[in-house]
């Protein structure tokens, strides 16, 4: 009698453990294999201030006790900083002021393409960027720009595999993700390289391996920049974006068990994409033809860069297509894609 109470213990604990997790994570839901999403309108654009900045791009968000918090890069001819602001809802997000983080020290000088998570091992957040090496900087509190400690990096400097395949490219777009064992760096060089490396997960920040090369295309706008790399339920998302034949961004995108790879297709053509104009539709005007440099909205905001597989959200930089002139002062705002096919 006593032994089959406490097996039926066992057996109701269980129960609703897997039920919690299931509803938790939306188990057995998985990935859809084609895309569709809405775009909204620009919401976040530059401040006509001192700054005088001409783009703002590179969106890093996570969704934390009741706030969006985006970090993103001012662009200008002069060069690259850091922006940050939070909001509570996106309706907010174009009259939110901005926290220009030159201020901070974070420093002034070129910072690009942030990315923000909460390494839970240490309950520090960080934020990942370049300044032409991968560095990062942390903060104990995501709620105090001024909180951010002073640049470090990841590396003393270019590793040598980076070096020598760069050619005439940038070396851009670190992302880091770990998983119960392992953290990962990711980079790109705008020359058809993504490139990985690892440490341990009590090593991290430090001890990061030599790079290895985790994908590549001998057309370099293929394998372009800006991956992410989530986790969804037991296997990984990699998003790369890409140059299209048309000259516009999109995002292609493959799927893997582990973060080391092998990344299989997943929604990866200009036909069959993971986030192109074709397959967005705009909910009032048309006002981008690139979708490019963004991040999943993440409501777990832990180094694992866990996503749900329903109804995602993808914050993005587009641009007017009848811009045009140098690169660093092209106008980049920022929008919001949801997706419409979600299938949970
Ligand atoms: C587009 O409009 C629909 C209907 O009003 C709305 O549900 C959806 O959230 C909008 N999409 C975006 C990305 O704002
Ligand atoms: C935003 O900035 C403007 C101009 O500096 C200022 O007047 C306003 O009080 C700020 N709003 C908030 C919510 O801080
Ligand atoms: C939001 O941003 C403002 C301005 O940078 C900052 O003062 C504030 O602490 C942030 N967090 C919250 C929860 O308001
Ligand atoms: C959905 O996306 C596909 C590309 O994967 C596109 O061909 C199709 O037109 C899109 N459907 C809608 C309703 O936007």
């Amino acid at each position: 009698m006593v032994k089959l109470s406490i097996t039926y213990f066992i057996w109701a604990t269980a129960l609703a453990t897997l039920t919690a997790a299931a509803s938790l994570y939306n188990l057995p839901a998985s990935l859809p294999t084609s895309f569709n999403w809405t775009s909204s309108g620009i919401l976040i654009s530059p401040k006509s201030d001192s700054y005088e900045i001409a783009g703002v791009k590179d969106p890093s968000v996570i969704y934390h006790e009741g706030r969006y918090h985006v970090f993103a890069s001012t662009a200008k001819l002069a060069g690259y900083s850091l922006v940050y602001l939070n909001f509570t809802d996106f309706a907010h997000a174009s009259s939110t002021n901005f926290t220009y983080l030159d201020t901070t020290s974070i420093g002034t000088g070129y910072r690009a393409a942030p990315q923000v998570f909460y390494f839970t091992p240490t309950k520090t957040w960080y934020l990942v960027y370049q300044n032409g090496n991968a560095a990062y900087s942390t903060n104990s509190d995501i709620n105090n720009p001024n909180g951010w400690s002073s640049p470090k990096t990841f590396y003393p400097d270019m590793p040598t595999i980076i070096a020598d395949n760069i050619a005439d490219g940038y070396w851009v777009d670190m992302w880091v993700i770990c998983d119960s064992r392992n953290c990962h760096l990711f980079s790109s060089d705008d020359n058809g390289h993504l490139y990985r490396s690892d440490t341990t997960l009590s090593n991290f920040p430090s001890g990061f391996s030599e790079p290895v090369i985790a994908m590549q295309d001998p057309d370099k706008y293929r394998v372009y920049e800006a991956s992410n790399v989530y986790k969804v339920n037991n296997i990984y998302l990699l998003i790369v974006e890409a140059i299209g034949t048309d000259g516009r961004r999109y995002f292609r995108s493959w799927t893997s068990s582990t973060i080391t790879g092998t990344w299989h297709p997943l929604a990866d053509s200009e036909s069959h994409p993971f986030a192109r104009a074709n397959n967005v539709d705009f909910n009032d005007t048309t006002w981008t033809q690139d979708i490019s440099h963004g991040e999943m909205v993440r409501t777990i905001v832990d180094q694992t860069m866990t996503i749900h597989p329903c109804n995602m959200h993808y914050l993005y930089q587009g641009m007017d297509p009848s811009a045009g002139g140098e690169y660093n002062g092209l106008p980049w705002r920022i929008g919001l894609l949801k997706q419409t096919n979600s299938s949970c």
